[in-house]
């Protein structure tokens, strides 16, 4: 017989949230609740949980994706209504752990510690509980004068001096499936919402002489519940600390935490510095001793070490060992910088490989380019990439140098080691080593600038008389 199972509550719409997407699908820091609650569910030891969907089931089935098993509660009659919906996935095993899908913060930890306390104490449910400053909106746990649970209320439904009380049920708790099964005909909708509530089985449970045990959360933080968008919020900062206080545990340094968001997956080695205001997205990987900001957004982005990255913005691009970004770069995605190169001031690469050690220091766009090894694109080059249908391909051979302002019109190739004059608009390939010069030649005329000068001033001495 295996011995635990785990469910999870995720039926309800969340109408306190105010939102068309139901509650436990809003991300934190760009993952879904629920599925936070998942992977410390999983991570705990339960390898496959059931989850209890409702409100846009087929939404929560296609975002969470099947590593779970989903049953689905056609009309949302309470938490004892969910749960015994899901009976017959429970039968089998011995105990469940059952938490609600809207308390994302929660941790593997805890959770397995709340089995463990409940598989050695043989009691027929073991909730877990936490002493709370706010209690607000959330159950109570009335105990008796010896400290033993006599039953949970819910806020509508408790008198003062029971709202006072500040140990609250985190909505997480263990069952032994047969006493809970057993249970669950007994719960009455007789409540101020007129709901099935699962934390009534507790007191049936007691009532008919069995045991039930109280565990109480170490971190009150990991059991926060999101009803609001105000909760929300606040979940969020609880996790975007966590994360930045694990990266400094491992040897980066955060400058400023109060404004600094890393969002989970990604990894970032020792000895980096990210600072104030920088935000590194999804599957991105910076390594050792780079510095990230200030003010710099990376979404999947790879950054190799002693890499240098300021206030810039770069998407899905790839960026080598000692490449300096910034100030004000864009990579946008494709875009590979090999080591040692450098973007500059307001410089946008785009689905573009840069070779070692090149530079596009100042005001250029780089587009569908192939630029070799040492090339130095001028202030202000380009690449003139789409002809209003097509994009097209820009090859710069190793070494070769584009003057200020040129325009390269794709697709043209510099040969390696050729040199195209400032504010040349290229439109056929330039051989290796060769001058391409593609610009109207210069005609100087000697003092034309001082004979216009002297009749301005002639015409106002005019005037003047
Ligand atoms: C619940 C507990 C409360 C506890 C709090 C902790 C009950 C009656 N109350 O209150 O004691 O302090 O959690 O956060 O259990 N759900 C279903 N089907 C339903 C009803 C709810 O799947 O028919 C799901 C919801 O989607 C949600 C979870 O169960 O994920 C909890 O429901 P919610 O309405 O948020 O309960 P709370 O009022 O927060
Ligand atoms: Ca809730």
């Amino acid at each position: 017989m295996n011995a635990f199972q785990g469910l999870i509550l995720a039926a309800g719409h969340g109408t306190r949230m105010r939102s068309d997407t139901v509650k436990v699908l809003h991300p934190i820091m760009g993952r879904p609740m629920l599925s936070l609650v998942i992977d410390a569910v999983q991570e705990a030891g339960v390898p496959r949980p059931v989850v209890v969907v409702g409100h846009q089931a087929d939404q929560v089935r296609d975002t969470i994706g099947d590593t779970v098993d989903y049953v689905y509660q056609e009309e949302q009659r309470g938490t004892g209504h969910a749960v015994s919906i899901a009976a017959d996935a429970l039968r089998g095993y011995e105990n469940v752990l059952i938490l609600n899908g809207d308390t994302p913060m929660v941790t593997a930890r805890m959770l397995a510690r709340l089995m463990r306390d409940h598989r050695w104490s043989g009691a027929a449910a073991t909730v877990l509980t936490a002493v709370v400053e706010d209690p607000t909106g959330l159950g109570r746990v009335v105990c008796n004068d010896e400290g033993e649970l006599v039953n949970i209320v819910e806020e509508s439904d408790a008198s003062h001096a029971e709202a006072d009380i500040r140990e609250i049920n985190t909505g997480m708790a263990c069952f032994s499936v047969e006493a809970l099964l057993d249970t669950l005909p007994a719960l009455r909708p007789d409540n101020a919402q007129g709901e099935y509530y699962l934390p009534d089985a507790f007191s049936v449970l007691l009532e008919r002489g069995e045991q039930v045990r109280i565990a109480r959360a170490g971190d009150p933080e990991a059991v926060i519940g999101v009803n609001t968008r105000r909760e929300l919020a606040g979940a969020t900062e609880v996790f975007r600390l966590r994360i930045l206080d694990d990266l400094m545990s491992r040897g980066v340094t955060i400058m400023d935490p109060g404004t600094t968001w890393i969002h989970p997956e990604v990894e970032i080695q020792a000895d980096t510095v990210i600072h104030p205001f920088t935000t590194i997205e999804g599957n991105s990987r910076v390594g050792s001793h780079c510095s990230i900001g200030p003010m710099t957004h990376l979404v999947d982005v790879h950054v190799r070490d002693e890499a240098s990255i300021w206030y810039s913005v770069a998407r899905d691009s790839r960026v080598g060992e000692r490449v300096t970004v910034g100030p004000f770069s864009h990579l946008r995605p494709g875009t590979d910088l090999e080591s040692g190169a450098k973007v500059g001031n307001f410089a946008e690469v785009k689905s573009s490989r840069v070779g070692e050690g090149s530079k596009i220091p100042h005001h250029s766009y780089v587009g569908d380019a192939d630029v070799g090894a040492g090339v130095n694109m001028g202030a202000g080059a380009i690449t003139v990439n789409y002809d209003g249908r097509d994009k097209h391909r820009t090859v710069l051979e190793d070494g070769s140098f584009i003057g200020c302002n040129s325009n390269l019109i794709a697709p043209i190739s510099v040969g390696r080691g050729a040199f195209v004059a400032a504010g040349s608009t290229i439109s056929s390939d330039v051989p290796a080593d060769s001058l391409a010069l593609a610009r109207k030649r210069q005609r100087n005329r000697e003092g034309w600038a001082l004979r216009r000068r002297k009749k301005w001033e002639e015409e106002r001495g005019d005037d003047d008389e």
